[in-house]
């Protein structure tokens, strides 16, 4: 079956949402090259490792992944919102240089690597998706309540690089789809911290969330390239 669908790719098959949809690809006959910067002891197939600040590990990522069946998905499940010495912002005072370029390196540049390595590894004239997952809170005209000043830039600075990449990509490779995905707000690691405010039947387990990306991205048209779409395949407003 993985011949006739073809490879899938998993940037940051050790996340929440990464791994889930790892496993849904596999489940549903693709041939999944799970990546990640860590060994996953628990990946039965293919693996290979990256880092996202490291562009020299994308491009020996890509090496080593550029023969065999067609590359028909490539999804992008790495982000930061939080960590040790990065916390979402709550007031303009708090605003401080290390974070916001942090974030943008992990949640912008390093996808866009990704995008410069492997949209050449796409079939030139079959169907393909590429899709970073992005977040509703990207959205520049959306934005109402404020707050999180670094991880809003740092997807609003992805959504664009997608807009701008995708308008070569129609030109070289007029099939493939160049997309941002919203998950919804999902039960990882990522939203722990702020899962309280979450209205009832609104948080995700990760499965639900990548079955719902799936969907999604098997629902798309040229159209819709260069577009942030959510979960439920409405379109984000840039
Ligand atoms: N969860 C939500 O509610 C939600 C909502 C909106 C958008 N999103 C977006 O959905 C995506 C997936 O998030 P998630 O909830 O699944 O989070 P997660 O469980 O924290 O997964 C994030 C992944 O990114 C990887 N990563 C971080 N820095 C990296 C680097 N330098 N190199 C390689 N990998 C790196 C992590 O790897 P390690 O395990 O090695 O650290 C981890 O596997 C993110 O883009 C997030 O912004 C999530």
């Amino acid at each position: 079956m993985g011949e006739a669908l073809g490879r899938a790719l998993v940037f940051g098959a050790g996340g929440g949402v990464g791994g889930a949809l790892a496993a849904r690809l596999a489940d549903q006959g693709y041939e999944v090259a799970a990546l990640a910067r860590r060994p996953l002891l628990d990946w039965p197939g293919r693996q290979a490792r990256f880092d996202l600040e490291d562009e020299a590990s994308l491009a020996a990522a890509a090496a080593e992944l550029k023969e065999g069946a067609p590359i028909r998905r490539i999804i992008v499940a790495t982000g930061l919102l939080h960590a040790e010495g990065v916390s979402p912002e709550r007031s303009n005072a708090a605003l401080d240089a290390a974070q916001l370029l942090r974030l943008y390196a992990i949640n912008a540049v390093g996808p866009a690597l990704i995008a410069k390595h492997f949209l050449p590894l796409l079939p030139r004239d079959e169907p393909s998706v590429f899709a970073a997952l992005s977040a509703r809170v990207g959205s520049i005209s959306d934005n109402r309540l404020g707050g999180w000043h670094s991880y809003r830039a740092s997807k609003a600075a992805l959504n664009m690089l997608i807009q701008t990449m995708a308008i070569e990509l129609k030109r070289t490779r007029p099939q493939a789809i160049l997309v941002g995905l919203h998950p919804g707000t999902v039960d990882t690691a990522l939203s722990k911290p702020f899962q309280r405010g979450v209205p009832e039947g609104r948080l995700f387990t990760p499965d639900e969330s990548a079955e719902r990306l799936l969907t999604v991205m098997d629902g798309l048209g040229p159209e819709d390239s260069g577009g942030v779409l959510a979960w439920d395949g409405t379109r984000i407003a840039a």
